[in-house]
């Protein structure tokens, strides 16, 4: 007799097949949205769930769901999970932290790229027809290269964007964090602390990369963006709420920072409509760890998590293994 599992969003096909072996599955590759009410139907008599960070597993759906033993997120970030109601139910949670990590330095330099030298805005301008002649000033943006870079959050993927500004393109790196790395890792990175008002006054770039909890909830408001240099960028490549979007929108309009970048959105796939309205913001949706080979490795990771735990005891990455003990 099989496990059963859920499988909450389409995904690989050769991720369906290879769960098939072990468990018995229901999925969802016709990639339906389904309400809460739904996921608890769909998640009744099952053991495991495969999700990704659309699925809110909270105290009510733990409730209604007795049989669960396991959630395996398909992300590094699992602010879709309250951990302490999974724990106190004794259901374990796991992420797919690592595999990403280097992908998703790759799109928050792309994106801060992008947004200092106004690419998707001279685009726009060339795809309209309004492209007529050069000119001096022509969407003249900031330089990348011997800039101050400012990082906030300085896990995995904080350091691999360090590790590029200052290695790649001999940036100043500044970060701020809840600890501090050791010295090695400092060195490494060429990254020095700094307290969250240092930073957002003398960084020309701020990329945001810091999880999310009520804690770090709009680490980035009206306050936050009058500190910041009015010829500064911002990149949020980190959870939607990090930042307070309509503070942003108005700081935009008004010039008060040059530009921003941003992955994801309060409310995502909603966008606040005036950060849709303003020029000088580069938008993309939720993208960042967007490649074939690591999305492969994320579902494969929150694949083995359910093998690992359901089939042999032994989850890959738990966020609570506190819980194990007992099962
Ligand atoms: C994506 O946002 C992730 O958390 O993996
Ligand atoms: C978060 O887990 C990170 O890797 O930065």
């Amino acid at each position: 007799n099989k496990p059963k599992i859920l499988v909450a969003r389409s995904v690989f096909p050769e991720t369906i097949a290879r769960l098939e072996a072990h468990f018995e599955v229901e999925s969802n590759q016709d990639d339906q949205s389904w309400s809460k009410a739904q996921l608890i139907q769909k998640l009744q008599g099952k053991q495991g769930a495969f999700t990704t960070g659309s699925e809110r597993i909270d105290a009510e759906v733990l409730a209604a769901c007795p049989e669960l033993k396991i959630c395996a997120n398909m992300a590094v970030g699992y602010n879709n999970f309250d951990v302490d109601a999974m724990t106190a139910r004794g259901v374990l949670a796991t992420n797919a932290p690592d595999v990403l990590t280097e992908t998703t330095a790759d799109f928050g330099f792309a994106l801060l790229m992008a947004t200092a030298r106004r690419i998707t805005e001279s685009e726009h301008f060339l795809r309209a027809g309004k492209w007529q002649k050069w000119s001096y000033d022509m969407f003249a943006g900031s330089d990348i290269h011997g800039a101050t870079l400012g990082i906030i959050g300085m896990g995995r993927i904080g350091q691999g964007i360090a590790r590029r500004g200052a290695h790649g393109f001999g940036m100043k790196v500044i970060y701020h964090n809840r600890s501090r790395l050791d010295a090695q890792l400092e060195a490494e990175c060429k990254a020095s602390y700094a307290t969250k008002e240092e930073l957002l006054k003398t960084a020309d770039h701020v990329v945001l990369v810091v999880p999310y909890s009520a804690a770090s909830h709009h680490t980035i408001g009206a306050a936050e963006l009058a500190l910041m240099k009015p010829t500064a960028t911002l990149v949020n490549i980190a959870r939607g709420g990090i930042v307070d979007d309509a503070a942003l929108a108005a700081a935009l309009r008004d010039k008060r920072i040059a530009a921003a970048g941003l992955d994801v959105f309060e409310g995502e796939p909603n966008v606040h409509p005036a950060l849709l309205g303003v020029p000088n913001v580069v938008l993309t949706p939720h993208i960042a760890s967007a490649t074939i080979p690591t999305r492969r490795a994320m579902a494969e990771l929150a694949a083995d998590n359910l093998v690992g735990f359901l089939v042999d005891g032994k989850p890959v990455t738990p966020l609570n293994p506190a819980v194990l003990g007992g099962k």
